[in-house]
């Protein structure tokens, strides 16, 4: 065992690990609300701040959040949510603005519709949402 290559196998995997917690730690934490739903608790959130331009004219993506079908089929590029891991769906890492590219945080920064970012407590509620099995 080449205990040189050992050391810089285990400190790229610490470095990683490191900025994985740092991406975690900046979502605000999922709601304790449980039960909660598309249809109760977050289609009034994505009328307000995401519809305007996720909506049935001309979506932006490819992407509509006008249905809860929709939203589960994702945008051109592909799912933004995965059922049971709200960390790791871009719809959360994109409104929490935890993406590299600030071109995905959603709603865009300075929009000229002037929709505010989400609330951290709206975030810990599509977070609860997601990790509930997005239903
Ligand atoms: C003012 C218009 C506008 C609003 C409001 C808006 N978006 Fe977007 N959204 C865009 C545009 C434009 C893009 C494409 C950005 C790009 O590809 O560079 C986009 C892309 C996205 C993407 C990335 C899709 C992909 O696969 O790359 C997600 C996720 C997203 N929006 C979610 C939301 C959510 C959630 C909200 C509400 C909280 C929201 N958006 C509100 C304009 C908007």
């Amino acid at each position: 065992m080449n205990i040189k290559k050992s050391i810089l196998t285990l400190g790229a995997a610490g470095l990683t690990l490191t900025a994985l917690a740092a991406a975690t730690a900046k979502l605000p934490p999922a709601a304790t609300k449980t039960g909660v739903t598309y249809a109760t608790d977050i289609k009034p959130i994505f009328e307000a701040s995401c519809v305007k331009c996720h909506g049935a004219e001309k979506p932006k993506a490819k992407l509509r959040m006008d249905s809860l079908e929709a939203v589960l089929k994702g945008s051109k590029e592909g799912k933004i949510v995965k059922p049971g891991n709200s960390a790791e769906s871009l719809l959360v890492k994109s409104v929490a603005h935890t993406t590299e590219d600030d071109e995905q945080w959603m709603p865009p920064l300075g929009n000229k519709a002037g929709i505010k970012k989400l609330t951290p407590e709206q975030i810990g509620l599509i977070r609860a949402w997601i990790d509930q099995g997005a239903k």
